[in-house]
C-alpha cells in the first residue's frame, strides 16, 4: 500500500483475512496514522488495501476502503466511479440493506452480498460486475473463500507473479520491490486469484488468456534515495533523462521512431495535428505546437482532453492526434482518445508508462523514458515530454522538407546539449534557493512568456500553485495590458521568463511596464543578459543557446526549482499536494 500512497492520501484502509474471519482497519489521513493502530509483525496470506483520494463522500473514517457488506463478510476496494449508483443504492435499500457511507464503492460489496444468495462467489462477483456503469478497478474478498476476486474497466490495473504469491495493483512502482513480472490485466477482464494460480475471464465469463511479461522499471528509480522529497530527486534526473532520450532516439544524425507506425507517405502529407492532455502535459503540448507550427509548416490545434472530448473538431482519417500522458491513464486524454478514434484519426500515444491504457489503445508510440515519477507535480516527465516532442517535430520536419540539413543538424546538436546545460542549471540551485526564500513572503504571483514560453509560463505557475497553494496565474506577457495589469502594484511578485530570442525586446518592455506600477519582477535570463536583468528585482540564469525555440527545456528547471524552494520555505507537503492525486484516473 505504501508504494501506491502516491495515487490518492486523503484516507486509507485495509482488510486481511485470517482463517475464516476479516479484520478491517481504516483511517483518515496518511498510511503513517494506520501503522500506529496496527499490530506490528501481524501476519497473513490475504487481503487487501486502499488509499483514497475522494470523489464521493468527504475524507473520513467512515468513507474509507475497504467497504463491506451488511455482514462484515464481503470486503471491496475500489478505483473509479459508479456512475449508477444511486439506482444500485435504491435498488439494494428495497431489499433492506443497510450502508454506512457516502460513497459510490458502497454498492459494491452488497449487489455482490445479494447475488450470493442464489449463486456461487465467482458467479456473484461476475453479476455484480456486468451491473456497474463507469469506471472501476475493484478487488474483493469473502470470509466463504481463500481466494481475491478482481475485475477491471477503464481504470488503471496490473498483477504481480511473485515467488511468494500474486500482488494486484494500479501501478507498476508498486509491486517492483516484490517482483518485475506483470501481468497487464485488460480493460473489460474479470479474475480469480487462489494460494498458487490466477484465473482470468472476460465478463461474458469466458476464459481468457493472460501472461506475465518482465517489466524494465527498476526498485532504484521508484525511491527517494538521499534526496529529501521525490520531486527534488525527479528535478535533478533530468540531465540523464535528456541524454537518456537523446540517444534513444538520435543516431548519427539520424532521428528514428521505431514504435511510431505511421505511414512515412501519410507523415508527408499531414496538413494537421491535434493535441490532447492534461494540466503539466498539455504544457509540454503547447510547446510542441508552437514548434511543429515554426518548422513543419503544419496546423495545429490543441486542447485540455477534459474540453476536447466534447468539443466537434472536424476530425478524421487524414489527421493525426498526440495524446499526451505521463502516466497513461488519466481518463480525460483516454476518453479524448477515444472519441478521435471513433472519428478514424490516427492515434499517436506520447507517454512514460508502457503497457498504460494510452500506450495499448494509439496505434503509435513516443515513449517519454523519463522512468518512474513519484512526486505528485510532473518534473522530469515534462521535460522529457517535451524533448522528445521537439525531436519529432524535426524528424517531421525533416521528411517533410520544411526545415535545411544545416538548420536540422544544428537544432539536433543543441538538443545533445540540454543535459549539459542542465547540470549547469542545477549547480546554481543554491542562488535559486535564496531567491525562493526572498520571494515567498508574497501571496500571489504571475508567471510571463512570450511565444513559445507562454507554455512555460503556464507551466511555472501550475508548478507553484500546486505545491505551495499560492495563487498564481500564468500569461502571455503581451496580455496584460488587456486587464491583468490592473492587479499589479507593490505587493505582486511577477516571474519574467525572458531569454533572449526574436520576442526578447518585448518582453522587456512588459517587465519595465511592471517596473513602473511597482511590483517585484524575477526575471529568467540568458547568462550573458544584461537588459532585463538590471530591470529586474533578482535574476535566474539559464545558459544560452543558438536557437532560442528550445529554451523551455532549459527555463522549466528553474521554475521546478523556484516552485520547491518557495514551497519548502512554506512548509508544504511537497511530494503529496492536498487535493491532488498523480494519476487522474476518474473524469
Ligand atoms: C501537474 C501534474 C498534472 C498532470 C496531469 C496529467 O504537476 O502532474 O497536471 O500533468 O494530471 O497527467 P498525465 O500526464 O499522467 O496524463
Amino acid at each position: 500500500m505504501c508504494g501506491l500512497e502516491y495515487r490518492g492520501y486523503d484516507s486509507c484502509g485495509f482488510a486481511i483475512k485470517d482463517n475464516s474471519k476479516i479484520g478491517l482497519k481504516k483511517t483518515k489521513g496518511k498510511i503513517n496514522l494506520l501503522k500506529t493502530t496496527t499490530r506490528p509483525g501481524a501476519y497473513f496470506t490475504l487481503g487487501i488495501a486502499h488509499t483514497r483520494w475522494a470523489t464521493h463522500g468527504v475524507p473520513s473514517f467512515i468513507n474509507a476502503h475497504p467497504h463491506h457488506d451488511c455482514k462484515k463478510k464481503i470486503f471491496v476496494v475500489h478505483n473509479g466511479i459508479i456512475e449508477n449508483y444511486r439506482e444500485l443504492k435504491a435498488y439494494l435499500k428495497k431489499k433492506h440493506h443497510r450502508f454506512c457511507s457516502d460513497t459510490d464503492t458502497e454498492v459494491i460489496p452488497h449487489l455482490i452480498e445479494e447475488f450470493s444468495k442464489r449463486h456461487s462467489f465467482f458467479e456473484a462477483f461476475l453479476k455484480t460486475v456486468n451491473m456497474l456503469k463507469g469506471s472501476f478497478a475493484i478487488s474483493a474478498i469473502t470470509s466463504s473463500e481463500d481466494a481475491l476476486f478482481f475485475a477491471r474497466k477503464d481504470s488503471p490495473l496490473i498483477m504481480g507473479v511473485a515467488k511468494e504469491g500474486f500482488i494486484l495493483a494500479s501501478d507498476i512502482p508498486a509491486i517492483t520491490p516484490f517482483t518485475k513480472n506483470i501481468v497487464h490485466i485488460k480493460d473489460g477482464w474479470v479474475g480469480r486469484i487462489s494460494r498458487d494460480k490466477f484465473e482470468m475471464f472476460n465478463f461474458k465469463g469466458k476464459k481468457v488468456r493472460a501472461a506475465a511479461e518482465k517489466t524494465d522499471i527498476s526498485l532504484g528509480a521508484a525511491t527517494k534515495q538521499h534526496y529529501a522529497h521525490f520531486m527534488l530527486k525527479e528535478i535533478y534526473e533530468q540531465p540523464h533523462v535528456c541524454a537518456r532520450l537523446y540517444s534513444f532516439y538520435v543516431h548519427n544524425t539520424r532521428i528514428e521512431f521505431k514504435d511510431l507506425n505511421m505511414d512515412i507517405k501519410f507523415l508527408k502529407s499531414l496538413k494537421r495535428i491535434f493535441i490532447f492532455a492534461c494540466g503539466t502535459a498539455y504544457h509540454a503540448g503547447f510547446v510542441a505546437k508552437y514548434f511543429l507550427e515554426k518548422i513543419c509548416d503544419i496546423e495545429v490545434e490543441i486542447d485540455v482532453s477534459s474540453e476536447a472530448r466534447y468539443r466537434r473538431f472536424k476530425l478524421g482519417p487524414d489527421d493525426l492526434v498526440l495524446a499526451i500522458s505521463q502516466s497513461g491513464e488519466t481518463a480525460d486524454t483516454i476518453a479524448a482518445l477515444r472519441e478521435a478514434k471513433k472519428r478514424k484519426a490516427k492515434i499517436v500515444g506520447v507517454c512514460n508508462v508502457l503497457g498504460s491504457t494510452i500506450t495499448t489503445e494509439s496505434d503509435g508510440l513516443i515513449y517519454t523514458l523519463a522512468g518512474p515519477e513519484i512526486g505528485v507535480a510532473s518534473t522530469k516527465a515534462y521535460t522529457a515530454q517535451v524533448f522528445s516532442l521537439l525531436l519529432f517535430s524535426l524528424h517531421l520536419a525533416y521528411l517533410r522538407k520544411s526545415i535545411s540539413t544545416a538548420f536540422f543538424k544544428q537544432c539536433l546538436s543543441e538538443l545533445r546539449s540540454v543535459s549539459k546545460h542542465h547540470k549547469t542549471i542545477l549547480k546554481n540551485a543554491a542562488s535559486i534557493k535564496k531567491i525562493a526564500k526572498r520571494f515567498s513572503r508574497f501571496g500571489c504571483f504571475l508567471f510571463l512568456g512570450r511565444g513559445i514560453n507562454y507554455p512555460s509560463a503556464l507551466e511555472g505557475a501550475l508548478k507553484l500553485k500546486e505545491i505551495s497553494y499560492i495563487p498564481a496565474e500564468g500569461y502571455p506577457a503581451g496580455e496584460m495590458k488587456h486587464g491583468p495589469i490592473a492587479l499589479i502594484d507593490e505587493y505582486r511578485a511577477v516571474v519574467c521568463i525572458a531569454p533572449r530570442g526574436e520576442l526578447y525586446s518585448k518582453i522587456v518592455s512588459n517587465i519595465q511596464e511592471i517596473k513602473a506600477r511597482k511590483a517585484k519582477v524575477l526575471a529568467i535570463v540568458e547568462e550573458k543578459d544584461r537588459e532585463a536583468q538590471s530591470l529586474a528585482d533578482a535574476a535566474i540564469h539559464i545558459p544560452s543557446t543558438k536557437y532560442s525555440q528550445i529554451s523551455p527545456l532549459l527555463v522549466a528547471l528553474p521554475l521546478q526549482l523556484f516552485a520547491y524552494f518557495v514551497a519548502k520555505n512554506l512548509g508544504c507537503e511537497i511530494d503529496q499536494p492536498r487535493n491532488l492525486a498523480k494519476s487522474v484516473t476518474v473524469e
